[in-house]
């Protein structure tokens, strides 16, 4: 297992470029499935999601090969319908197949994913979408079955607007005989994109990024041909690295519209934010002022930025109270936090955090994803040198991070344990 050493302290500087958007490049890859023949995406990130994604379709029949950003898809034979559970629990974005392979098999054999370290994270809202359309869901050791001879078009309402739920219903509606209308849809930028990648396909779809999303099914579809979004999160994460270390960087192939509610609490906090073309000149603050944030579905504040947004309020002038209304589970990096000497309490699922002067260094223990980004940019800005063990999570999601991070004049090394 790889671990990060990193020493604190030195501003960052220099030009970064954000890889493809990973929760628009995973959907899109399952949406392969629905057309026979060879898809082509580009702007696809070197990630491990990604490489356990091509793994689920090629153990599905289907060809997967990239080549520097793009990976070509051959789906001309789906010949199993099963996502295993080794799969499936080390990504719970597996379970994207789902819609996918019952709309072009009939039937999906797909391993329930259980709870993860952010929370409990069920899919009823997933299997009800798919039972509205007419399919018959069976739990069977562990894995869930839906099966239909043809789909059929519905109205599917979600209590809570689920990013992944929304992708595969829409994903199984494309295929569906009539019209689907999806209310209280997910508005999130990664479901545009699915949108646009399946209407490259053939697919009828208005309404993609407003809460109710309409689904006109069609009788077969044509391979994708498809360029995945910038990655908004990563891009945050470089505005909060930059913020945090006072530094002065420009982020190049970002997607700034995508980050309206970031850039608006970033601004609060004295980060300077100048929109360039094709990019953004993010410049931090002597000090850090303290600001208050709650995760909301978009276009509220991301959750996936919510542990990094944290760590800046560490060293900020003030308290802050930060709100997570996404997920039950998602202040890990809490307590890791603390250990490089922030102040912060918990209550239910709100973290107050009183700005200190400094952190400094310690080991810390990646938890999540995120919870990674977040130590890795708390170490940045704090004295002393800080190790990151465990940091396997932050392969899932962010591509050459360390590196990127050299480029613009961080302190960082990886090691192996
Ligand atoms: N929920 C249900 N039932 C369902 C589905 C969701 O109760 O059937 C609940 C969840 O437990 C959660 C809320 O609804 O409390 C929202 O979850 P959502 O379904 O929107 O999350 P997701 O689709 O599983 C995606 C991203 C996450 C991101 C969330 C929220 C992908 C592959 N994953 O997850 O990304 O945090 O949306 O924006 O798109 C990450 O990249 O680090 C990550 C965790």
């Amino acid at each position: 297992m790889d671990k990060l050493t990193i020493t604190g302290g030195k501003r960052l500087k220099g030009t970064v470029e954000i890889s493809g958007s990973k929760n628009a490049a995973l959907p899109i890859m399952a949406a392969s499935i629905l057309a026979p023949g060879e898809h082509h995406l580009e702007n696809i990130p070197h990630l491990k999601d990604v490489s356990t994604m091509g793994r689920l379709l090629a153990n599905l029949g289907a060809g997967f090969h990239i080549e520097k950003n793009r990976a070509i898809l051959d789906c001309t034979k789906i010949s199993r319908f099963e996502a295993p559970y080794d799969l499936v629990s080390t990504m719970r974005a597996s379970v994207l197949t789902l819609g996918p392979l019952v709309a072009r098999l009939g039937k999906a054999k797909v391993s329930l994913p259980g709870g993860c370290a952010i929370g409990a994270r069920p899919i009823d809202l997933h299997l009800m979408g798919l039972e509205k359309m007419g399919a018959t869901i069976t739990l069977e050791s562990g894995y869930v079955i839906a099966k239909a001879k043809r789909l059929k078009g519905a109205s599917v309402y979600f209590d809570i607007p689920t990013v992944t739920g929304t992708e595969n219903i829409m994903m199984a509606a494309v295929l569906a005989e009539g019209k689907t209308l999806i209310e209280n849809a997910a508005r999130e930028p990664e479901v545009v994109d699915l949108a646009d990648a399946l209407k490259s396909m053939g697919a009828r779809i208005t309404g993609a990024g407003e809460s109710v999303i309409e689904v006109e099914g069609v009788n077969g579809l044509r391979p994708l041909r498809h360029v995945v979004i910038p990655d908004r999160i990563e891009t945050g994460t470089f505005m909060v690295a930059a913020g945090i270390t006072g530094g002065d960087i420009t982020i190049r192939k970002c997607n700034l519209q995508h980050l309206d509610a970031v850039v608006n609490k970033l601004k609060d906090t004295g980060i300077r934010i100048r929109p360039l073309s094709g990019g953004v000149r993010v410049t931090g603050p002597e000090r850090l002022r303290a600001v208050n944030a709650k995760t909301m579905p978009y276009p509220g504040f991301p959750t996936d930025m919510q542990a990094q947004f944290m760590a800046m309020m560490c060293i900020a002038e003030g308290t802050s109270v930060l709100s997570e209304s996404i997920f039950e589970n998602r202040f890990m990096h809490v307590a890791e936090l603390r250990r490089l000497g922030a102040d912060i309490t918990i209550e239910g699922s709100t973290a107050t955090v009183q700005g200190i002067q400094k952190l400094r260094g310690a080991t810390l223990m990646a938890t999540d994803l995120r919870a990674s980004a977040s130590l890795i940019v708390a170490a940045l800005a704090a004295a002393g040198e800080t190790t990151i063990r465990r940091i396997y999570h932050l392969d899932r999601g962010y591509e050459r991070i360390e590196q990127k991070l050299v480029q613009i004049g961080a302190d960082i090394r990886r090691d192996k344990e």
